[in-house]
């Protein structure tokens, strides 16, 4: 099920520390790598974000996902 918030709201709602600063997409501080399923962005990210990864802050899960945090 799509999940209306970003996977860096959920993770801190769970209580999971998660490095982030801008929340916007901009500064590439809460990248992660997805090991497994798929996300989307509501707005393309300005950060540069590698094959396999994404940001926390601004992508919402579209499946079921593994991540692996920094
Ligand atoms: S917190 Fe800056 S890109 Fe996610």
């Amino acid at each position: 099920m799509a999940s209306s918030s970003s996977i860096l709201e959920t993770l801190e709602a769970a209580n999971i520390e998660v490095p982030y600063q801008c929340r916007e997409g901009f500064c590439g501080a809460c990248r992660a790598k997805l090991i497994e399923g798929q996300t989307q962005y509501a707005n393309e990210p300005l950060a540069f974000v590698r094959d396999g990864e994404i940001l926390l802050c601004c992508s919402r899960p579209t499946s079921h996902i593994k991540i692996e945090l920094p």
